[in-house]
């Protein structure tokens, strides 16, 4: 019997430093620090976020290694975010992975961040199903919003994107607008939860095709919000958990229609949720609710690999591994690294 690999993940796109270890598709450690700095300021700060990687990022592959229970030499392989993301997080995380590689003599793979959320589906877990090909994935996070045609482990075509903000961004901005801290999407679903979701409606966008706009609906939200509080200061304080709800019921309702758009369009019965916002408890309980209407297949991630991590950039390393596809040292992470 061949010998299950040891992967190491590395993750640093964004605000998270990441790092995971696997043995074949199961996860041996999923270490993550989160960056609190950057709540105070409603959004990430670049500059902020790669200093903070720089403080993070060997405690947190020390941890990943010590949880594991395994030590450096028995790592087979290294896997790291090569984009896209924040360029200056994104160079922590790759020249560390660089020289590591170096250092332990073990192959390099660089993984795009948007197929590892999508790949977060194939890692080994209980009560786990995996995806059946072709799936359409619904990719939703704090930067991007696709569906994707998922063919097979390499082969992913993506049929509707964002035209201005992504869902998690529109999640995040009206949650800044009611005086939340970042990230708000959590914080909307948690209060929307004691809401309802008929309290307020917001504009809807017209858009024919499967791409999304979430424009329109922010400056819908802030209209409502500043109009209100001028005729009584207490608005968002005594209405917020109905803001919360409605807010959330406008950006799953348009998350949801295109994917009914697609499945019509495309015939694909197979769905699957990933990236950030499939944390999100209201979407959730409406696709299951879709899917037995519709009698769908459906794939919703586990809570821990949704938003960002690095067992989902280790179980991408495993299949571009076994595709041969071993980076150079000479590649550079790319903020904008593309399908
Ligand atoms: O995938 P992710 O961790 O990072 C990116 O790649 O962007 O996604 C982060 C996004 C943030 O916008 C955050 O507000 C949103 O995911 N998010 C949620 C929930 N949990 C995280 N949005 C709505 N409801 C949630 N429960
Ligand atoms: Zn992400």
């Amino acid at each position: 019997m061949n010998k299950e690999l040891v992967i190491l993940g590395i993750e640093s796109s964004c605000d998270d430093t990441a790092a995971a270890i696997l043995r074949g598709s199961k996860v041996l450690s999923n270490i993550i620090a989160n960056q609190t700095i950057h709540g105070e300021y409603g959004g990430v700060v670049p500059e902020l976020a790669s200093r903070a990687h720089q403080k993070n990022i060997i405690p947190v592959i020390d941890k990943a290694i010590k949880t594991a229970k395994i030590k450096k030499k028995d790592i087979d392989l290294i896997a790291y975010t090569k984009g896209p993301g924040l360029l200056g997080s994104l160079l922590v995380g790759s020249s560390f992975a660089k020289s590591l590689s170096l250092a332990l003599d073990v192959p390099l793979v660089s993984i795009n961040h948007m197929k590892a959320h999508i790949l977060s589906h194939f890692i080994d877990h209980e009560d786990q199903r995996k995806p059946e090909f072709p799936f359409l994935c619904l990719t939703v996070s704090g930067g991007h919003t696709q569906i994707v045609i998922v063919r097979n482990f390499d082969n992913m075509e993506i049929i509707g994107t964002t035209l201005d903000d992504a869902a998690g961004e529109a999640f995040d901005k009206s949650a800044k607008v009611l005086g939340l801290k970042y990230p708000g999407g959590p914080l909307i679903d948690k209060f929307a939860k004691m809401g309802d979701i008929n309290a307020f409606t917001f504009g809807k966008p017209k858009i024919k095709d499967l791409n999304f706009s979430f424009s329109g609906l922010k400056t819908s939200i802030m209209n409502k919000i500043n109009s209100s509080l001028m005729n009584d200061p207490e608005f968002i304080n005594s209405n917020l958990n109905d803001l919360c709800a409605s807010i959330q019921y406008s950006i799953v309702t348009i998350l949801l229609d295109k994917i009914k758009q697609a499945i019509n369009i495309t015939k694909i019965k197979n769905i699957a949720i990933a990236g950030g916002v499939s944390a999100n408890s209201y979407l959730r309980k409406e696709l299951i609710s879709l899917s037995t209407k519709e009698n769908l297949n459906i794939y919703i991630p586990k809570f821990e690999f949704c938003t960002d991590n690095a067992a989902m950039i280790a179980i991408s390393g495993k299949y571009k591994y076994l595709n041969n596809e071993i980076a150079d040292y000479s590649e550079s992470a790319n903020a904008r690294l593309s399908f």
